[in-house]
């Protein structure tokens, strides 16, 4: 199924157009199934209702697992790379994978977890997460990984939204030289979580953690008390393999349903294309499998291929900012597949982290989270992939399951800074504010895709009208992205950033809305707008204005304070970069806050801020204005 020309991607790309059905057919014969299907595909766009491979029935951990046991039972499955250089790294081989999926699915059982029960998972980067994952996958249980880096509150919110019956966690994380309390963070979650009745915890960082009696249990004597043997339960297509919750431009995130076999066909085909995985190769994500890029990336997608995949539990830049690269010569890793803010970073380092490293290995090197400018791709280009290793730049989102938008590595010619052209079987259209399509190239509008691919979201788990509303409704019978983008006169597609209020931050999305629910609920603060603005590192800063008549204390101290706020309700990760006190945001007659002025304001380019004669009342933007420049 590897497409290994730039002819035969477009004579596949035609033919994925023009007979979408057996095309996928034909992609689904690479997998194991228990019994095939009745129905390629049923769908809709309007309610929505998306069904792929009706009537057939598998496990996802047979294709991730068991069927490379035969044949490939040695091979490396995962190396793990420590936060620590100086702790071992840990190899395990397909054949102990599977062992130790199985066993720890038999703990999930002993513990009364059933097929269709959801699992909140919330740990550390260690091998016993992509464990954790599988062994809910084997069972046919729902896993909700939550990133490490979010709040109790959040925590809460997320298990509380799907009625999660256990949690999975660790007493602590390793990340550079912090560490994070899992166990006590989970414990403060729980305090508002009645549906919890279990909670297995993994010994990692050995800090002390409280054990309740009855609800907490070591994951290290759990798995004594059972044996290795464990059947996959047999899935339907169309049953639940995960929740992730992403966050939008209203409300509080929401949780996208992914189901077992359309996930599993998208991303195994897109992992072996998009990065040409070859035989033994060793493919390094260096995302974290809280996020949709690990999901997909780091566990189902190269598992599902026998491939090899690294976890690293570090930072890129601890403790030096070496770190990367060195792992990379460690584990002759073949495929880098890494953010912008994470090769922004490092360049900001020069090259002499790279000094006296063999980066020979390198065959392809993949970005993703967020447009790469094109400085950032040349430095990847020329430094890490040293002219001979292709880019491919792909875009795509939690909704959409797996890459949607990229080269194939050694298929399609590439250009800085364009995701370039569609994977097969996608077809994106743009189209203007009203809907309506623009053709040809050379233009610009919001990317919308017309016509349904297996790894699509299905729902938001308990609000499917949200799912409709959110994505189905803006422009009628169409998949709205969220994102604008550029197509040239190539037809090669550009990404050029969200156009609704969501702001990528190192490429995780936070909504604004979120943050400004967050920063309201200070003590003090009477209101607040929150934008996005350019971040040399971060790709998108978060830029709050708020309202705080009472600020005789120290300006600075309730900077903190309300940053305090932000971490404890939703997580540092949407800590503001910048706080400005106002007295009053520029609203329309209507009441509506204008963030066009406050993005412009945000970025420092106040010449020309358009039409404000709508606002309520014009002169708060030049106080605005005034006190930008005392930040
Ligand atoms: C948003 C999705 C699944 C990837 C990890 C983030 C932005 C993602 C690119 C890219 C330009 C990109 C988009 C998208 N994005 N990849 N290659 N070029 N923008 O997943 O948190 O669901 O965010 O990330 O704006 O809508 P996510």
């Amino acid at each position: 199924m590897q497409i290994t020309s730039f002819e035969q991607y477009q004579e596949t790309y035609k033919q994925s157009v023009n007979e979408p059905e057996k095309f996928w057919a034909g992609i689904a014969e690479n997998f194991l199934w228990k019994k095939k299907w009745d129905n390629v595909l049923s769908w809709n766009f309007s309610e929505p209702n998306i069904k792929w491979f009706e009537g057939a029935k598998l496990n996802i951990t047979d294709n991730c697992l068991d069927r490379h046991l035969i044949e490939h039972g040695d091979r490396p499955a995962i190396i793990w790379e420590p936060n620590d250089p100086e702790k071992d790294s840990i190899t395990l081989t397909y054949k102990i994978l599977h062992e130790r999926v199985c066993r720890f699915a038999n703990v999930l059982k002993k513990n009364g977890a059933k097929k269709g029960d959801r699992i909140c998972i919330y740990m550390p980067m260690v091998p016993e997460l992509a464990i954790a994952v599988l062994a809910c996958a084997r069972i046919g249980a729902v896993h909700s990984v939550v990133f490490g880096g979010f709040s109790a509150k959040s925590i809460a919110d997320r298990i509380n939204d799907a009625s999660c019956k256990l949690v999975i966690t660790a007493d602590g994380a390793f990340r550079g030289n912090k560490q994070i309390q899992l166990k006590e963070v989970i414990d403060d979650a729980l305090i508002g979580c009645p549906t919890i009745e279990k909670v297995i915890v993994l010994t990692h960082t050995r800090t002390p953690v409280s054990m309740l009696k009855g609800r907490d249990c070591w994951w290290e004597d759990e798995v004594k008390m059972v044996d290795a043997n464990c059947p996959a339960e047999e899935m339907d297509a169309e049953d639940l393999l995960f929740i992730l919750y992403t966050s939008g431009s209203t409300g509080k995130p929401k949780g996208v349903v992914h189901t077992c076999a359309g996930y599993m066909v998208y991303t195994g085909y897109t992992f072996s294309n998009v990065f040409n995985y070859q035989p033994n190769e060793v493919f390094f994500c260096t995302a974290d499998i809280g996020w949709i890029t690990g999901h997909s990336y780091i566990v189902y997608g190269p598992l599902s291929q026998g491939a090899t995949t690294v976890m690293f539990e570090g930072i890129p830049t601890f403790p030096t900012a070496s770190r990367f690269w060195q792992v990379i010569e460690k584990h002759k890793v073949n495929i880098l597949y890494t953010a912008p803010t994470a090769i922004r970073s490092l360049m900001g380092f020069g090259t002499e982290p790279l000094n006296g490293i063999d980066l020979s290995s390198l065959r392809v090197l993949g970005s993703v989270g967020e447009p790469i400018n094109e400085e950032a791709w040349h430095w990847f280009d020329e430094e890490i992939g040293k002219k001979k290793s292709p880019i491919v730049d792909t875009w795509w989102q939690t909704e959409t399951g797996g890459i949607m938008i990229s080269p194939i590595a050694y298929v399609t010619p590439t250009k800085p800074s364009f995701a370039t052209l569609p994977l097969p079987g996608i077809q994106p259209i743009l189209v203007d504010e009203n809907g309506k399509e623009i053709e040809g190239n050379g233009v610009n509008g919001n990317l919308c895709i017309k016509f349904p691919w297996p790894g699509m979201l299905r729902t938001t788990y308990g609000d499917h009208e949200r799912c409709k509303l959110t994505y189905f409704s803006t422009y009628e019978n169409l998949y709205f992205t969220g994102d604008g983008c550029l197509r040239d006169e190539d037809g090669y597609y550009r990404i050029t950033g969200r156009v609704d209020d969501v702001i990528n931050v190192s490429g995780h999305r936070i909504g604004t809305a979120e943050v400004e629910n967050a920063i309201n609920m200070h003590a003090g603060v009477i209101e607040s707008a929150v934008v996005g603005y350019p971040h040399d590192v971060k790709g998108q800063g978060i830029f709050a204005f708020v309202i705080y008549p009472n600020l005789n204390k120290d300006a600075d101290l309730t900077r903190k304070d309300i940053l305090q706020t932000v971490t404890r309700v939703i997580g540092a990760i949407a800590k503001p970069d910048k706080i400005l006190f106002v007295s009053g945001l520029p609203k329309t007659r209507s009441g509506k806050i204008m963030r066009r002025i406050l993005r412009k304001v945000a970025e420092g380019d106040t010449g020309n801020l358009g039409d404000i004669s709508t606002l309520l009342d014009p002169n708060v933007v030049n106080e605005i204005i005034e006190s930008s420049k005392t930040l």
